[in-house]
Protein backbone atom coordinates (compact mmCIF):
# COMPACT_ATOMS: atom_id res chain seq x y z
CA UNK A 1 0.00 0.00 0.00
CA UNK A 2 1.79 3.14 -1.20
CA UNK A 3 1.95 6.00 1.34
CA UNK A 4 3.31 9.25 1.99
CA UNK A 5 5.72 9.64 4.21
CA UNK A 6 6.96 12.62 6.10
CA UNK A 7 10.45 12.08 7.54
CA UNK A 8 11.58 14.33 9.76
CA UNK A 9 15.26 14.31 10.24
CA UNK A 10 17.07 16.34 13.91
CA UNK A 11 20.69 16.67 14.71
CA UNK A 12 22.34 13.60 15.69
CA UNK A 13 24.94 11.44 14.29
CA UNK A 14 22.56 8.57 13.39
CA UNK A 15 21.35 10.99 10.78
CA UNK A 16 23.62 9.22 8.69
CA UNK A 17 20.80 5.79 8.83
CA UNK A 18 18.33 7.90 7.45
CA UNK A 19 19.65 7.98 4.07
CA UNK A 20 19.18 4.18 4.35
CA UNK A 21 15.81 4.65 5.70
CA UNK A 22 15.07 6.77 2.59
CA UNK A 23 16.45 4.17 0.12
CA UNK A 24 14.37 1.61 2.00
CA UNK A 25 10.79 3.06 2.01
CA UNK A 26 11.17 4.30 -1.89
CA UNK A 27 12.10 0.74 -2.81
CA UNK A 28 8.46 -0.29 -1.03
CA UNK A 29 6.92 2.04 -3.13
CA UNK A 30 6.20 5.33 -0.68
CA UNK A 31 6.41 8.79 -1.20
CA UNK A 32 8.96 10.22 1.28
CA UNK A 33 9.36 14.09 1.87
CA UNK A 34 12.07 15.03 4.06
CA UNK A 35 12.26 17.47 6.84
CA UNK A 36 15.53 18.76 8.60
CA UNK A 37 16.12 21.33 11.91
CA UNK A 38 19.52 23.18 11.02
CA UNK A 39 21.66 20.85 13.29
CA UNK A 40 20.89 17.64 11.04
CA UNK A 41 21.61 19.16 7.95
CA UNK A 42 25.12 20.08 9.86
CA UNK A 43 25.63 16.12 9.91
CA UNK A 44 24.55 14.95 6.41
CA UNK A 45 23.85 17.63 3.38
CA UNK A 46 20.33 18.25 2.55
CA UNK A 47 21.11 17.35 -1.22
CA UNK A 48 21.73 13.97 0.16
CA UNK A 49 18.26 13.17 1.03
CA UNK A 50 16.99 15.88 -1.85
CA UNK A 51 18.50 12.88 -4.81
CA UNK A 52 17.46 9.44 -2.26
CA UNK A 53 13.78 10.71 -1.51
CA UNK A 54 13.41 12.31 -5.51
CA UNK A 55 11.36 15.69 -3.56
CA UNK A 56 13.13 19.13 -2.37
CA UNK A 57 14.20 18.50 1.16
CA UNK A 58 12.57 21.56 3.40
CA UNK A 59 14.87 22.99 6.56
CA UNK A 60 12.99 26.14 8.28
CA UNK A 61 9.85 28.24 8.59
CA UNK A 62 11.27 30.53 6.37
CA UNK A 63 11.61 27.91 3.50
CA UNK A 64 9.26 28.20 0.75
CA UNK A 65 10.19 25.59 -1.17
CA UNK A 66 6.72 24.95 -1.15
CA UNK A 67 5.70 27.88 -3.11
CA UNK A 68 2.96 29.69 -0.68
CA UNK A 69 4.87 29.52 2.42
CA UNK A 70 2.23 27.12 4.31
CA UNK A 71 5.00 24.11 4.49
CA UNK A 72 3.71 23.36 8.12
CA UNK A 73 0.37 22.88 6.54
CA UNK A 74 0.70 21.74 3.79
CA UNK A 75 3.38 18.97 4.07
CA UNK A 76 1.50 17.35 7.22
CA UNK A 77 -2.16 17.24 5.46
CA UNK A 78 -0.56 15.58 2.28
CA UNK A 79 1.41 12.74 4.68
CA UNK A 80 -0.06 9.66 6.07
CA UNK A 81 2.43 9.48 8.61
CA UNK A 82 5.52 11.88 9.83
CA UNK A 83 7.94 9.66 11.37
CA UNK A 84 11.26 11.81 13.55
CA UNK A 85 14.25 9.69 12.99
CA UNK A 86 16.61 10.78 14.77
CA UNK A 87 14.86 12.05 17.28
CA UNK A 88 17.29 13.72 19.56
CA UNK A 89 16.24 14.56 23.46
CA UNK A 90 16.04 18.44 22.68
CA UNK A 91 13.25 17.62 19.44
CA UNK A 92 11.31 15.36 21.82
CA UNK A 93 11.52 17.35 24.64
CA UNK A 94 9.96 20.59 22.32
CA UNK A 95 7.51 18.45 20.77
CA UNK A 96 6.39 16.70 24.04
CA UNK A 97 6.13 20.05 25.69
CA UNK A 98 4.26 21.90 22.55
CA UNK A 99 7.30 23.66 20.76
CA UNK A 100 7.31 25.04 17.42
CA UNK A 101 10.35 26.64 16.99
CA UNK A 102 11.31 25.30 13.87
CA UNK A 103 9.83 23.77 10.72
CA UNK A 104 10.30 19.99 11.44
CA UNK A 105 8.43 20.66 15.44
CA UNK A 106 5.62 23.09 13.65
CA UNK A 107 5.09 20.34 11.49
CA UNK A 108 4.65 17.93 14.51
CA UNK A 109 2.48 20.42 16.21
CA UNK A 110 0.12 20.99 13.41
CA UNK A 111 -0.12 17.53 11.82
CA UNK A 112 -3.16 15.50 11.75
CA UNK A 113 -1.80 12.14 10.92
CA UNK A 114 -0.30 9.88 13.13
CA UNK A 115 3.55 10.70 14.40
CA UNK A 116 6.31 8.18 15.47
CA UNK A 117 9.61 9.22 17.21
CA UNK A 118 12.49 6.66 16.83
CA UNK A 119 15.10 8.28 19.49
CA UNK A 120 18.81 8.33 18.78
CA UNK A 121 20.70 9.79 21.89
CA UNK A 122 23.56 9.05 24.45
CA UNK A 123 22.31 6.52 27.23
CA UNK A 124 23.07 8.95 29.89
CA UNK A 125 20.95 11.36 27.99
CA UNK A 126 18.18 8.68 27.51
CA UNK A 127 17.86 7.59 30.96
CA UNK A 128 18.36 11.20 32.05
CA UNK A 129 14.65 12.02 34.14
CA UNK A 130 13.31 14.77 32.25
CA UNK A 131 14.10 12.86 28.61
CA UNK A 132 11.89 9.82 30.27
CA UNK A 133 9.39 12.23 31.50
CA UNK A 134 9.18 14.00 28.04
CA UNK A 135 9.04 9.92 26.45
CA UNK A 136 6.18 9.50 28.63
CA UNK A 137 4.39 12.37 27.65
CA UNK A 138 4.58 11.48 24.29
CA UNK A 139 3.25 7.95 24.52
CA UNK A 140 0.12 9.29 26.64
CA UNK A 141 -0.33 11.76 23.62
CA UNK A 142 -0.61 8.69 21.42
CA UNK A 143 2.94 8.90 19.92
CA UNK A 144 4.77 5.52 18.64
CA UNK A 145 7.68 5.73 19.99
CA UNK A 146 10.36 3.27 17.70
CA UNK A 147 13.23 2.00 20.26
CA UNK A 148 16.09 2.95 21.20
CA UNK A 149 18.35 0.18 21.21
CA UNK A 150 21.12 -1.21 23.55
CA UNK A 151 24.42 -1.09 22.06
CA UNK A 152 27.53 0.46 21.35
CA UNK A 153 27.35 4.31 20.89
CA UNK A 154 28.95 6.63 18.50
CA UNK A 155 30.53 8.12 22.06
CA UNK A 156 31.89 5.15 23.08
CA UNK A 157 29.74 4.82 25.71
CA UNK A 158 27.69 1.55 25.87
CA UNK A 159 23.79 1.73 26.96
CA UNK A 160 20.12 2.18 25.26
CA UNK A 161 19.79 4.94 23.12
CA UNK A 162 21.10 3.80 19.93
CA UNK A 163 18.56 4.53 17.28
CA UNK A 164 17.01 1.47 15.58
CA UNK A 165 18.69 -0.20 12.14
CA UNK A 166 16.54 1.40 8.92
CA UNK A 167 15.60 -1.64 8.01
CA UNK A 168 14.01 -1.76 11.65
CA UNK A 169 12.23 1.09 11.19
CA UNK A 170 10.78 0.06 7.87
CA UNK A 171 9.25 -2.95 9.43
CA UNK A 172 7.82 -0.91 12.36
CA UNK A 173 6.59 1.80 10.03
CA UNK A 174 3.24 0.06 8.67
CA UNK A 175 2.26 -0.62 12.22
CA UNK A 176 0.89 3.33 12.57
CA UNK A 177 -1.61 3.22 9.81
CA UNK A 178 -2.91 -0.95 10.26
CA UNK A 179 -6.36 -1.56 12.12
CA UNK A 180 -5.90 -2.71 15.57
CA UNK A 181 -7.81 -5.81 14.70
CA UNK A 182 -6.36 -7.82 16.82
CA UNK A 183 -5.54 -5.46 19.91
CA UNK A 184 -5.21 -7.46 22.93
CA UNK A 185 -5.29 -10.64 21.49
CA UNK A 186 -1.99 -12.77 22.61
CA UNK A 187 -0.59 -14.90 19.63
CA UNK A 188 1.70 -17.51 19.62
CA UNK A 189 3.25 -18.32 16.12
CA UNK A 190 5.56 -21.17 14.64
CA UNK A 191 7.19 -20.56 11.42
CA UNK A 192 9.78 -22.27 9.40
CA UNK A 193 11.29 -25.82 9.00
CA UNK A 194 12.18 -28.94 11.55
CA UNK A 195 15.35 -30.87 11.12
CA UNK A 196 15.19 -34.29 12.46
CA UNK A 197 18.82 -35.29 13.36
CA UNK A 198 20.25 -39.09 11.47
CA UNK A 199 23.75 -38.03 13.12
CA UNK A 200 25.74 -34.92 14.05
CA UNK A 201 26.01 -33.64 10.40
CA UNK A 202 22.77 -35.09 8.73
CA UNK A 203 19.41 -34.42 9.16
CA UNK A 204 15.97 -34.59 7.35
CA UNK A 205 14.70 -31.34 6.92
CA UNK A 206 12.09 -29.38 4.09
CA UNK A 207 12.25 -26.88 1.91
CA UNK A 208 9.95 -24.21 3.90
CA UNK A 209 12.06 -20.63 4.50
CA UNK A 210 10.10 -19.13 7.08
CA UNK A 211 8.81 -15.88 5.18
CA UNK A 212 4.82 -16.98 5.57
CA UNK A 213 5.37 -17.47 9.34
CA UNK A 214 7.62 -14.17 9.26
CA UNK A 215 4.91 -12.33 7.78
CA UNK A 216 2.21 -13.31 9.55
CA UNK A 217 3.89 -12.29 13.10
CA UNK A 218 4.66 -9.21 11.50
CA UNK A 219 1.06 -8.44 10.18
CA UNK A 220 -0.34 -9.52 13.68
CA UNK A 221 1.90 -7.51 15.89
CA UNK A 222 0.80 -4.64 13.12
CA UNK A 223 -3.02 -5.61 13.91
CA UNK A 224 -1.83 -4.92 17.68
CA UNK A 225 -1.71 -8.25 18.97
CA UNK A 226 1.43 -9.50 21.48
CA UNK A 227 3.29 -12.00 19.19
CA UNK A 228 5.22 -14.93 20.55
CA UNK A 229 7.24 -16.49 17.64
CA UNK A 230 8.63 -20.15 17.87
CA UNK A 231 11.09 -20.62 14.46
CA UNK A 232 12.84 -23.64 13.54
CA UNK A 233 15.04 -23.29 10.14
CA UNK A 234 14.46 -19.92 8.80
CA UNK A 235 16.13 -17.64 5.59
CA UNK A 236 14.45 -14.26 6.58
CA UNK A 237 15.09 -12.14 10.10
CA UNK A 238 13.11 -12.11 12.82
CA UNK A 239 10.60 -8.88 12.87
CA UNK A 240 11.37 -6.25 15.85
CA UNK A 241 9.06 -5.65 18.51
CA UNK A 242 7.87 -9.29 19.00
CA UNK A 243 7.04 -10.11 22.38
CA UNK A 244 9.54 -13.04 22.42
CA UNK A 245 10.99 -15.70 19.94
CA UNK A 246 12.65 -18.81 20.48
CA UNK A 247 14.30 -21.27 18.32
CA UNK A 248 13.25 -25.09 18.00
CA UNK A 249 14.96 -26.75 16.00
CA UNK A 250 13.25 -30.59 16.18
CA UNK A 251 9.47 -31.12 15.83
CA UNK A 252 9.32 -32.40 19.32
CA UNK A 253 11.45 -29.24 20.43
CA UNK A 254 8.83 -27.00 18.89
CA UNK A 255 6.10 -29.00 20.40
CA UNK A 256 8.12 -28.61 23.73
CA UNK A 257 8.20 -24.38 23.06
CA UNK A 258 4.52 -24.36 21.82
CA UNK A 259 3.02 -25.83 24.57
CA UNK A 260 5.28 -24.15 27.40
CA UNK A 261 4.60 -20.34 25.51
CA UNK A 262 1.11 -21.53 25.26
CA UNK A 263 -0.63 -20.46 28.39
CA UNK A 264 -2.28 -17.28 28.06
CA UNK A 265 -2.65 -16.76 24.30
CA UNK A 266 -5.79 -15.97 22.59
CA UNK A 267 -5.31 -17.66 19.03
CA UNK A 268 -2.24 -20.24 17.45
CA UNK A 269 -1.13 -20.30 14.20
CA UNK A 270 0.95 -23.38 13.00
CA UNK A 271 2.34 -22.23 10.05
CA UNK A 272 5.33 -24.13 10.45
CA UNK A 273 6.47 -27.19 8.17
CA UNK A 274 6.70 -29.69 10.99
CA UNK A 275 8.22 -33.10 10.16
CA UNK A 276 5.65 -35.78 10.41
CA UNK A 277 8.61 -38.46 11.39
CA UNK A 278 11.82 -39.07 12.96
CA UNK A 279 14.74 -40.40 12.93
CA UNK A 280 14.12 -43.68 15.70
CA UNK A 281 17.97 -44.84 15.49
CA UNK A 282 19.86 -41.11 15.17
CA UNK A 283 23.67 -41.89 15.63
CA UNK A 284 25.63 -40.03 18.40
CA UNK A 285 28.82 -40.15 15.79
CA UNK A 286 29.00 -39.51 12.07
CA UNK A 287 27.57 -42.69 10.13
CA UNK A 288 30.60 -43.94 8.12
CA UNK A 289 30.68 -45.37 4.70
CA UNK A 290 31.08 -49.13 5.25
CA UNK A 291 33.53 -51.63 3.05
CA UNK A 292 30.94 -53.65 1.72
CA UNK A 293 28.90 -50.74 0.26
CA UNK A 294 25.59 -51.63 1.97
CA UNK A 295 23.77 -48.03 2.98
CA UNK A 296 22.54 -47.67 6.39
CA UNK A 297 18.99 -48.53 7.42
CA UNK A 298 17.92 -45.34 8.48
CA UNK A 299 14.27 -45.58 10.51
CA UNK A 300 11.31 -43.57 11.32
CA UNK A 301 9.19 -42.56 14.43
CA UNK A 302 6.12 -40.70 14.25
CA UNK A 303 6.24 -37.00 15.65
CA UNK A 304 3.38 -35.45 17.67
CA UNK A 305 1.41 -33.33 15.94
CA UNK A 306 1.57 -29.89 17.33
CA UNK A 307 -1.22 -28.49 16.30
CA UNK A 308 -3.65 -31.13 16.49
CA UNK A 309 -2.35 -31.20 20.19
CA UNK A 310 -2.84 -27.80 20.85
CA UNK A 311 -6.87 -27.73 18.94
CA UNK A 312 -7.77 -30.51 21.23
CA UNK A 313 -7.03 -28.60 24.23
CA UNK A 314 -10.00 -28.46 26.82
CA UNK A 315 -9.07 -24.15 26.81
CA UNK A 316 -7.55 -24.60 22.97
CA UNK A 317 -6.71 -20.92 21.82
CA UNK A 318 -8.33 -20.02 18.42
CA UNK A 319 -6.54 -22.57 16.38
CA UNK A 320 -5.50 -21.79 12.48
CA UNK A 321 -3.54 -24.27 10.63
CA UNK A 322 -1.92 -24.53 7.38
CA UNK A 323 -2.39 -27.19 4.74
CA UNK A 324 0.76 -27.24 1.98
CA UNK A 325 -0.01 -29.67 -0.40
CA UNK A 326 0.93 -30.56 -3.87
CA UNK A 327 -2.27 -31.59 -4.94
CA UNK A 328 -5.91 -32.25 -4.32
CA UNK A 329 -5.59 -28.78 -2.12
CA UNK A 330 -8.52 -27.96 -1.84
CA UNK A 331 -10.28 -31.69 -1.08
CA UNK A 332 -6.87 -32.45 1.45
CA UNK A 333 -7.44 -28.96 3.15
CA UNK A 334 -11.44 -29.54 3.58
CA UNK A 335 -10.52 -32.99 5.65
CA UNK A 336 -8.01 -31.72 7.68
CA UNK A 337 -9.10 -28.76 8.81
CA UNK A 338 -12.16 -31.01 10.04
CA UNK A 339 -10.08 -33.65 11.21
CA UNK A 340 -7.50 -31.44 13.21
CA UNK A 341 -10.47 -29.11 14.49
CA UNK A 342 -9.41 -26.20 13.36
CA UNK A 343 -11.46 -23.33 12.96
CA UNK A 344 -9.38 -21.89 10.24
CA UNK A 345 -7.42 -23.53 7.68
CA UNK A 346 -5.21 -21.78 5.11
CA UNK A 347 -4.55 -24.33 2.13
CA UNK A 348 -1.61 -23.43 0.08
CA UNK A 349 -0.02 -25.33 -2.88
CA UNK A 350 3.54 -26.54 -1.94
CA UNK A 351 4.86 -25.47 -5.72
CA UNK A 352 3.69 -21.66 -5.15
CA UNK A 353 4.42 -21.56 -1.35
CA UNK A 354 7.55 -22.90 0.13
CA UNK A 355 10.71 -20.78 -0.68
CA UNK A 356 9.05 -18.09 -2.49
CA UNK A 357 8.28 -14.94 -1.38
CA UNK A 358 4.32 -14.90 -2.77
CA UNK A 359 1.85 -16.76 -2.68
CA UNK A 360 -1.95 -18.21 -3.19
CA UNK A 361 -4.34 -19.56 -0.62
CA UNK A 362 -7.59 -20.68 0.17
CA UNK A 363 -9.02 -19.71 3.52
CA UNK A 364 -11.57 -22.39 4.93
CA UNK A 365 -13.47 -22.16 7.63
CA UNK A 366 -17.08 -23.37 8.80
CA UNK A 367 -18.91 -20.51 6.57
CA UNK A 368 -16.89 -19.79 3.92
CA UNK A 369 -13.79 -20.78 1.55
CA UNK A 370 -12.18 -17.89 -0.25
CA UNK A 371 -9.50 -18.34 -2.53
CA UNK A 372 -6.83 -15.53 -2.53
CA UNK A 373 -5.24 -14.21 -5.75
CA UNK A 374 -0.96 -14.90 -6.02
CA UNK A 375 0.41 -11.88 -4.19
CA UNK A 376 3.37 -11.34 -1.85
CA UNK A 377 3.72 -13.18 1.54
CA UNK A 378 3.19 -9.90 3.45
CA UNK A 379 -0.11 -8.88 1.47
CA UNK A 380 -1.50 -12.83 2.24
CA UNK A 381 -0.63 -12.34 5.97
CA UNK A 382 -2.68 -8.89 6.22
CA UNK A 383 -5.66 -11.12 4.50
CA UNK A 384 -5.25 -14.11 7.04
CA UNK A 385 -5.42 -11.44 9.85
CA UNK A 386 -8.49 -10.01 8.23
CA UNK A 387 -10.11 -13.09 8.27
CA UNK A 388 -8.95 -14.38 11.74
CA UNK A 389 -9.96 -11.31 13.50
CA UNK A 390 -14.06 -11.44 11.46
CA UNK A 391 -13.91 -15.30 12.88
CA UNK A 392 -12.44 -14.04 16.79
CA UNK A 393 -15.27 -11.39 16.73
CA UNK A 394 -17.63 -13.59 15.31
CA UNK A 395 -16.72 -16.28 18.05
CA UNK A 396 -17.40 -13.57 20.73
CA UNK A 397 -20.31 -13.06 19.28
CA UNK A 398 -19.75 -9.15 18.54
O1 LIG B 1 -0.81 -32.90 8.37
P1 LIG B 1 -0.03 -31.77 7.84
O2 LIG B 1 1.42 -31.83 8.22
O3 LIG B 1 -0.19 -31.50 6.39
O4 LIG B 1 -0.68 -30.48 8.59
C1 LIG B 1 -0.21 -29.22 8.41
C2 LIG B 1 -0.56 -28.35 9.59
O5 LIG B 1 -0.31 -29.05 10.80
C3 LIG B 1 0.31 -27.11 9.65
O6 LIG B 1 -0.45 -26.09 10.27
C4 LIG B 1 1.47 -27.58 10.52
O7 LIG B 1 2.09 -26.47 11.17
C5 LIG B 1 0.80 -28.52 11.51
N1 LIG B 1 1.61 -29.65 11.96
C6 LIG B 1 1.97 -29.75 13.29
N2 LIG B 1 2.68 -30.83 13.76
C7 LIG B 1 3.04 -31.81 12.91
C8 LIG B 1 2.68 -31.76 11.57
C9 LIG B 1 1.98 -30.65 11.11
O8 LIG B 1 1.66 -28.83 14.06
N3 LIG B 1 3.73 -32.84 13.40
Amino acid sequence: MRKHILLGISGGIAAYKSGELVRLLKKQGHEVSVVMTRSAAEFVAPATFQALSGNPVLLDTHDNALGNGMAHINQTRAADVMLIAPATANTIAKIAGGVADNLLTTQAAARTCPLAVAPAMNVAMWNNPANQRNIRQLCADGVAVFGPAAGEQACGEIGQGRMLEAVELADLLPDLWTPKSLQNKKVLITAGGTFESIDPVRGITNLSSGQMGIALARACRAAGAEVSLVYGQIQSAIPIGLHRSEQAISAQQMYDAVHRLLSGQDVFISVAAVADYRVKNAQEHKIKKTASGSPPVIELTENPDILASVAALPNAPFCVGFAAESQNVLAFAREKRIRKNVPLLVANNTALAMGQSTNQVILLSDDAETELPLMSKTDTAAAIVQELARLLARTKGV
